[in-house]
């Protein structure tokens, strides 16, 4: 399959390590609205996200998008959908992803992530490096579950939440929907939508 990346930053360069570790080929190019973009390694900058629609036309049929920004990487991932673009999950090969799990159209499971049984992630999420996401756990599109974060079995996370480096959260818990757990955080109650905790026990932020 033909393959452009969108995003040109650190996730950009972190997911092509994964594209090739996995035995995808290189893709075509890249797609970054900086025009001072110097495209990833050995892969070229051609122009702005603007063009993928002349890229689908011109006979790209994938597409991937490696931004941090949670709502925007799901919002471009939808657009790039309809524009008729097949949008793969990626796996590293060191990631364990049992059989029975699903990981969505344009996710990414970064280098040694742990994806336990029936787990349901969804569309645009990044399980980022060494992470665990426990048996049952559903995690809705656009979520980011960032390095070495740990959701015990049947944690929810709602679209868009996200969970910062090393934070724990118990089993069973809900996390709303664009809620974010800082870095640390254990995590012991639901947590509101567009909530922001932190701490050991999580606590609100920026109340005192
Ligand atoms: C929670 C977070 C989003 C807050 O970031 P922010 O809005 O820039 O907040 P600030 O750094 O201004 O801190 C605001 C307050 O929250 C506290 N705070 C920030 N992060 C915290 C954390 N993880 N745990 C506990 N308290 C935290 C600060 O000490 C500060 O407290 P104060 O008002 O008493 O001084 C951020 O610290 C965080 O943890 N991000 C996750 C990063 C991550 O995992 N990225 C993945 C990259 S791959």
């Amino acid at each position: 399959m033909r393959l452009v990346m969108i995003g040109a930053g650190g996730h950009g360069r972190a997911v092509l390590e994964v594209l090739r570790d996995a035995g995808w080929p290189d893709p075509v190019g890249v797609l970054d609205d900086d025009p001072a973009c110097r495209g990833l390694p050995g892969v070229p900058h051609l122009g702005p996200l603007a063009r993928a629609a002349a890229l689908r036309a011109g006979g790209v049929e994938g597409a991937h998008v490696a931004l941090g920004d949670n709502a925007r990487r799901r919002r471009l991932g939808e657009e790039l959908g309809r524009l008729g673009f097949t949008l793969p999950a990626f796996r590293h090969p060191s990631a364990v992803i049992a059989r029975n799990a699903a990981l969505g159209p344009g996710s990414v499971a970064m280098p040694r992530v742990v994806l336990g049984a029936m787990a349901r992630v969804g569309a645009h999420v990044i399980l980022n490096t060494g992470c665990i996401v426990e048996h049952d756990c559903v995690v809705e599109a656009g979520c980011h579950v960032a390095p070495g974060a740990v959701l015990g079995g049947g944690v929810a996370l709602g679209a868009g939440a996200m969970v910062g480096i090393l934070a724990g959260i118990r089993p069973g818990r809900r996390i709303g929907a664009g809620a974010v757990v800082g870095m640390g955080a254990a995590v012991l109650e639901d947590v509101p939508p567009a909530a922001r905790v932190g701490g050991v026990p999580a606590r609100p932020l920026g109340e005192g």
